[in-house]
């Protein structure tokens, strides 16, 4: 293999070349504005050392990745009990999507999908405050990725609240069958505010550590449950173009319609990549590209 900088550069080279970068979310207003043209690569290795390429240092809005840190701490305080709330299923439909809700009594398919992630983080939020399972999701986050410097955008956070009909019909749906314990708004409050955590690739990429089971992580979850997430993450990660992710990739992900994607290559490297672009099924364009190439170029495909 060749040296890791020179595939990560060759990669966001060969991006820039291609510029097919998709459109950026167009329903979160704050998100719709972002330059599409923009692209940032970082992989930690075991050793603790992080190779980037592009705007490795420029936050973005994570998204659907904050499902993967909601699930992490919703797991960390109720274990085994979300699962009687929440499936462990793929689906065909879009992420947003209400369809399967009704067959199915009210029990969101994955945590991933935004139902499912809505009732995560109402199992999470418990009666409490949104502030204190916020600070439990990003002080999370922050243990995960080392460092402090990682804040919820709040401007984000209200756009998406002021133009969030599908989500409120989800979160009334889901109250409908018993399935939210606290008031949908304060449930919809905490996850909005979770979905804005900004992180730049460089950060997204050192908070996965642990799920890639790499000697410099962090001891923040078990194996156990590392293990499973990642399973979560390669099946339902990228909603009804799961599948199609884990032909081209083999390797577990977990997209946002902020751009991002953190791709765990277990015991090789935490990768994570942003481009604000997106394509028909809310993930990066070409971020769900330079996956394919950085599997291909590396043979870190679980498979
Ligand atoms: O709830 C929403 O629609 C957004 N806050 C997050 C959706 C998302 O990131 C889907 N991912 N690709």
């Amino acid at each position: 293999m060749r040296r890791l900088g020179q595939i990560l550069d060759q990669i966001h080279d060969r991006i820039h070349e291609e510029a097919d970068w998709g459109l950026p979310a167009q329903y979160i207003p704050e998100l719709a504005s972002v330059d599409r043209e923009q692209f940032a690569i970082s992989a930690v290795t075991p050793d603790g050392q992080c190779h980037s390429a592009g705007l490795a240092q420029r936050p973005f809005s994570i998204q659907s990745i904050s499902k993967v840190f909601a699930l992490t701490a919703t797991l960390g305080r109720i274990g085994d009990a979300l699962w009687t709330r929440v499936g462990r299923e793929p689906t065909k439909v879009a992420f947003d999507s209400i369809m399967l809700l009704e067959t199915d009594h009210g029990r969101p398919s994955n945590p991933f999908v935004n139902a499912g992630a809505i009732v995560t983080t109402d199992a999470l939020l418990a009666g409490r405050e949104p502030r204190q399972a916020l600070a439990e999701i990003l002080g999370l986050v922050r243990t995960m990725a080392g460092t402090d410097d990682i804040y919820i955008n709040d401007r984000v956070a209200q756009s998406e609240k002021r133009t969030a009909e599908r989500n409120k019909a989800l979160a009334h749906y889901l109250a409908s069958h018993g399935n939210l314990v606290n008031d949908p708004d304060l449930t919809l409050g905490t996850y909005f505010h979770q979905c804005a955590i900004e992180m730049t690739t460089e950060q997204l990429a050192m908070s996965g550590r642990v799920l890639a089971d790499l000697k410099c992580a962090p001891p923040t979850i078990s194996r156990a449950h590392a293990r499973r997430t990642n399973a979560l993450m390669l099946t339902c990660g990228h909603y009804d173009a799961s599948g199609e992710f884990a032909f081209k990739v083999g390797l577990p992900g977990k997209s946002g319609v902020g751009g991002g994607i953190l791709l765990i290559a277990p015991r090789k490297a935490s990768i994570g990549i942003w481009s604000p672009g997106l394509n028909g099924y809310g993930n990066s364009e070409a971020g769900t590209r330079a996956a394919a190439m950085l599997a291909d170029m590396t043979g870190w495909s679980v498979f």
